[in-house]
């Protein structure tokens, strides 16, 4: 029997959230460039998002570049992630059409070149009425950063402090008041949040696994969803 045989579709994950880690060890380990391993990263992205959507869940919301990476990888590398997420962008739109997904980006976008600020309008303009799964992509990331930009709004809009509660927090974040993730999974071995959706995840199931991100296939993805189903989530009962 399959993995995905075994998944109860009644208590698939709603929003399931993805911290992509491992893509220069795969590289490295294939004596190949740290750029294809981003590439095959990419291409884990997709069929991990045909699975999920397969199987129901809602929000893939999935971590490709982060503030810090922003801030300590080179020139060079940055460079060689914008040319990839200007290809996935523009070059996926019509498959990311055709599998009923809309986009959504977290993260400051503004520091990237315009054309692919442009692209990334224009594709989640194309998608914004597709509902069969809602992908989030957080490019130039952190959640600290989110939750300073969240403050700030609150701060131009609210005057009143006795309005501030965990609902208008959260409808400030860049997920919009969106359900927490309900599962997130960590691949490449370390055991670590790295900045990652810190006031989404207060209740979320944590993943690890070694497995880097351009091995991870759709088998993996409903082994973590298989133990996820088996965890108790108590919310402090
Ligand atoms: C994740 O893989 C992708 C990004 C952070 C951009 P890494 O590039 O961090 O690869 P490892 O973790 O060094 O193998
Ligand atoms: C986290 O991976 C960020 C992304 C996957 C985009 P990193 O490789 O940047 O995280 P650290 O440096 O191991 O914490
Ligand atoms: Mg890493």
């Amino acid at each position: 029997m399959s993995e995905t045989t075994k998944i109860d579709k009644t208590m698939v994950p709603e929003h399931i959230a993805i911290i992509m880690d491992g893509n220069r060890r795969w590289a490295r380990e294939h004596k190949m460039h740290r750029r294809d391993g981003h590439r095959e990263g990419a291409k884990s992205l997709e069929s991990v998002m045909e699975r999920a959507g397969d199987l129901g869940v809602k929000i893939l919301t999935v971590y490709a570049f982060s503030s810090e990476n922003r801030l300590k990888r080179t020139k060079k590398e940055i460079r060689e992630l914008v040319a990839l997420m200007k290809y996935f962008i523009i070059k996926k739109r019509k498959d990311l059409f055709q599998r009923g997904a809309r986009l959504g980006i977290l993260g400051n976008v503004k520091i990237f070149p315009d054309d692919l600020q442009q692209a990334i309008d224009k594709t989640v303009r194309l998608l914004k009425k597709n509902e069969r799964i809602k992908l989030n992509i957080a490019l130039n990331y952190g959640a600290r950063p989110e939750i300073v930009d969240a403050m700030k709004r609150i701060m131009n809009t609210c005057k009143d402090p006795s309005e501030i509660n965990e609902e208008l927090i959260s409808k400030n974040l860049y997920t919009h008041g969106e359900h927490d993730p309900d599962l997130i999974i960590r691949t490449g071995g370390e055991h670590r949040l790295s900045n990652f959706l810190l006031w989404q995840a207060s209740y979320s199931e944590l993943y690890f696994t070694n497995v880097l991100w351009p091995d991870f296939r759709q088998d993996d993805l409903d082994r973590a969803i298989l133990e996820f189903q088996k965890r108790a989530r108590r919310y402090g009962q």
